[in-house]
């Protein structure tokens, strides 16, 4: 069956000719002037592919990932060298504006023949990739060196109310760095960026935002990304920091395309890449008719989906403890790949009862999810404020802490092991109350 294909462009236009005279392969439905048009075109279904000449307008991850979600493929004309540059770095099938007709239907045909098996190959379950964000997870065909890193990614995640994401992604990042892996911390909250405030960082720039903008134009490189990171010296080695959004009414500047680049290049440059993530995960704004729209917790949800490990952290109190539950459930229906490691943070006598940790081992053991509990990390109010006040990580602003060492003991041993052999526990002088946790709702 003949590929339906429209066209942008001067140099694209004038593949047409040439293309017809093939009889078969590819047929021009359109030749439009604009991109808004091409863009209007694509969404109505008439074509199933776009010819799209590089000097006709801006091509972004972005408009991508639109003409993806219309299920069209895209094949750009350049000639020049930066122009090339920037299509591989977006992934994009290209030819040279004199490119013989027939080799030019070919790319169309490979092009409908990628994103057909992105489809197939992608999950579908995935609420981030609904609409704003159809990015190849399968390889792409002009594959970019730099997404091959292997640094491993490190999601910290947790329901509403304020569990401790923040301070465990800083805390864990900082563990990290010195311990000498290089890392990147990333803030993609898109509800309450709070990593640069923590760090005592005077950032008004959204560094995330900054990166999203040269991943959206194909222009994100190593360089570039380290170019738009705060540096931040942990025990004399050096944390790289891509800030969050300053209000969060800039949400929609994080957009998961964007990110699933920066990780990718964040992956090439660093160890470790630690990635402070929003709440929410639900995907009511399926609902909305406009099914293009960006989606807020798009960005949470593509983090979680690309990331290699994933902390889930709740509250260890009854408001908490059924939230995490809760968010646990809806992870595993949103995000089935993810498989969360369970901390349970400010651990305390006196929101739980007697005995913390068993009480809260007993209670998820009888209504919590599959995943057991991989750590506890004590309430410890001192630590915490101490590291606020200072702007600083728990190892520069309380070393000595047991809230800094349960986060360090995260880093390099399995947990169960570590709190065998740990030594000043924190919880062990708890007075206990005798109220036990409440998991049911
Ligand atoms: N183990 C702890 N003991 C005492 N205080 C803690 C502990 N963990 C976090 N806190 C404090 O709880 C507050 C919320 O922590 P944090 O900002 O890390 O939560 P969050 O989940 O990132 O919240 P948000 O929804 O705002 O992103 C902060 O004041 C922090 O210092
Ligand atoms: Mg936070």
């Amino acid at each position: 069956m003949s590929i339906p294909v429209v066209t942008v462009g001067e140099s694209a236009s004038e593949c047409v000719t040439g293309l017809e005279q093939l009889r078969g392969p590819v047929t021009v439905v359109r030749r439009c002037e604009e991109f808004t048009e091409m863009i209007a075109a694509c969404q109505t279904g008439i074509a199933r592919a776009a010819i799209i000449a590089f000097d006709a307008g801006e091509l972004t991850a972005s408009l991508l990932d639109r003409l993806r979600a219309a299920d069209v493929a895209v094949v750009a004309l350049a000639d020049d060298n930066d122009a090339q540059e920037r299509l591989r770095a977006l992934n994009i099938r290209q030819a040279g504006t004199n490119v013989e007709p027939a080799v030019l239907a070919e790319q169309v045909s490979l092009a409908v023949a990628d994103l057909e098996l992105h489809r197939d190959t992608g999950s579908s379950s995935s609420f981030a990739e609904t609409a704003d964000s159809l990015v190849p997870r399968t390889p792409a065909p002009a594959a970019d060196p730099e997404s091959d890193g292997d640094g491993r990614v490190i999601a910290i995640w947790g329901p509403t109310g304020a569990p401790g994401r923040t301070t465990l992604a800083v805390n864990l990042a900082a563990e990290l760095t010195a311990t000498g892996s290089r890392v990147l911390l990333i803030d993609a909250d898109t509800y309450g960026a709070s990593v640069a405030a923590a760090l005592g960082l005077l950032d008004e720039s959204a560094a995330v935002a900054q990166a999203c903008r040269f991943a959206d134009q194909g222009s994100l490189d190593s360089a570039m990304l380290m170019r738009v990171c705060s540096e931040v010296l942990i025990e004399g080695n050096a944390l790289n920091v891509l800030t969050g959004i300053t209000r969060p009414d800039r949400w929609a500047e994080v957009r998961p395309s964007a990110l699933s680049r920066i990780i990718a290049v964040a992956r090439s440059s660093a160890d470790a890449v630690v990635v402070d993530c929003g709440f929410g995960l639900e995907a009511d704004e399926e609902l909305s008719f406009d099914t293009l729209a960006p989606r807020r917790n798009g960005a949470t949800l593509r983090c979680l989906e690309l990331a290699d490990e994933v902390y889930a952290v709740g509250a260890a109190d009854s408001i908490g403890v059924p939230r995490l539950v809760r968010g646990l459930n809806e992870l595993a229906e949103a995000v089935p790949t993810a498989v969360p490691r369970v901390i349970f943070n400010k651990v305390r006598a006196a929101s739980v009862g007697r005995s913390p940790e068993r009480q809260l081992r007993e209670a998820w053991e009888r209504f919590g999810p599959a995943s057991a509990i991989s750590a506890f990390l004590p309430a410890d109010f001192d630590a915490a404020d101490a590291a606020l006040l200072a702007g600083s990580t728990l190892c520069e602003a309380a070393p000595a802490s047991p809230l800094r060492q349960s986060i360090a003991s995260l880093v390099d041993a399995p947990v169960e092991q570590r709190r065998r052999g740990s030594t000043g526990a924190p919880n062990n002088e708890m007075k206990f109350s005798g109220n036990g946790v409440r998991l049911s709702q």
